[in-house]
């Protein structure tokens, strides 16, 4: 989907031609999507020709003027709705009354742009329309293909990467008019600050990949016999530069090598999800334990630590996706949210289940259970 179509239904030739000409050039691009999206401009000078091209070419986001000639722009709208066509709709107007607003967005109107607005603000909207209308597409698709996909799970995460570009947008605006002066150091914070929410966000799409590996039911590897000793070593060794920084010491506990017939990347998602967890949620000077057994018909992996625990409402949520406890505690560290319904679901998989018990202050302890 490199192209979308875009219909703009304005009476006023200027704005039509402003429109094209804004967009013309224009391409929107996520870190989320393979190619950047460009556009392909439609115009119509009333509802009635509005409505002849939606039903000829099928645009994915129509661009509508309230004030027409003939029909209105919010019949088109309510024409839109009762023949379900598949569109979304941004309404241009120079009357953005309250009352109109209300009406229209009622009536599926998905955007505002009250006239006049400035290519900035145009390509604003159009950039956020498209991500609707990739994320909509990616839903359908893989309804197509039996994939299940929450609807709310997209929702949130157009949301969750919604707020990371926001800011780096307003990051690179500061620094494109300067506003900080013409030294270069004044904006270390700046790029500090943009180069994190590039990281989280990373983190998320990364999430995210497992996420749909796992609801689809692929795997790519074949089951083996995984050393799980090896994959919690190498699960501490990622950890290692944070664990220093926080000044948290990281222990694994097993008696002997522990072998399992598993695929090795569901094993590293349980070790990484808990011992990042663990060191993440610690506190400063902390400790960590991670300790394997091996039972008679289950392996037992527990991951405790002593920082700064979760109370019962905290335990009740975090197995759901983008469930983060927001505190003083938790404000400076950064996740999405995703990485312990990650690891539930791939515990699942082994016929196994997590435990959780904490205790706010003093520290939480996983205890993971698989069937042998
Ligand atoms: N060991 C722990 N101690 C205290 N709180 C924890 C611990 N592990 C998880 N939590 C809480 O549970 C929430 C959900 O954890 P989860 O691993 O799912 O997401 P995250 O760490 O925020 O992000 P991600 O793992 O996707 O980077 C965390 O935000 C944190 O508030
Ligand atoms: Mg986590």
């Amino acid at each position: 989907m490199a192209t979308l179509k875009i219909l703009v239904v304005d009476d006023e030739p200027g704005i039509r031609s402003g429109v094209s000409r804004i967009l013309r050039d224009f391409k929107a691009d996520f870190p989320f999507i393979d190619e950047p999206i460009g556009y392909e401009i439609h115009e119509a000078e009333s509802g009635e020709e509005a409505i002849e091209i939606i039903l000829k070419h099928n645009p994915e986001i129509i661009l509508l003027d309230n004030k027409l000639p003939g029909i209105q722009g919010i019949e088109v709208l309510e024409w839109i709705k009762k023949n379900n066509i598949d569109t979304l709709v941004v309404m241009i107007t120079s009357y953005a009354s309250l009352e109109l607003a209300v009406k229209a967005t009622r009536d599926g109107a998905h955007d505002f742009v009250p006239k006049p607005f400035t290519p900035q603000e145009l390509r604003a909207s159009i950039e956020n329309s498209s991500k609707h209308v990739f994320l909509r597409k990616m839903t359908q698709q893989m309804h197509k293909e039996g994939k299940q996909i929450r609807f709310q799970f997209l929702t949130v995460l157009s949301h969750e990467l919604k707020a990371p570009l926001n800011a780096i947008e307003g990051y690179l605006q500061i620094m494109q008019e300067k506003q900080l002066g013409e030294e270069i150091s004044a904006y270390d914070k700046v790029i500090d600050r943009s180069l994190e929410r590039i990281t989280g966000m990373r983190n998320l799409i990364l999430d995210m990949l497992d996420l749909t590996r796992l609801e689809s039911g692929k795997t790519v590897q074949k089951k083996e016999m995984v050393v799980l000793n090896d994959i919690a070593r190498n699960a501490i060794d990622i950890m290692r530069p944070y664990a220093i920084q926080k000044d948290v010491d990281v222990y694994l506990n097993a008696s002997k090598r522990i072998s399992y017939l598993a695929y090795p990347d569901e094993m590293e998602i349980i070790f990484n999800n808990l011992i990042s967890n663990a060191v993440k949620y610690n506190i400063q000077g902390g400790r960590v334990d991670c300790m394997i057994r091996e039972e008679d018909s289950t392996i037992e992996i527990t991951v405790s630590d002593t920082g700064i625990g979760m109370n019962e409402e905290g335990i009740e949520n975090i197995f759901h996706d983008f469930y983060r406890i927001k505190n003083q505690e938790t404000r400076k560290v950064s996740g999405s949210g995703l990485g312990l319904s990650i690891l539930k679901k791939t515990v699942e998989l082994y016929e196994g289940n997590v435990d959780v018990s904490s205790v706010p202050g003093k520290g939480t302890t996983f205890t993971v259970k698989l069937k042998k």
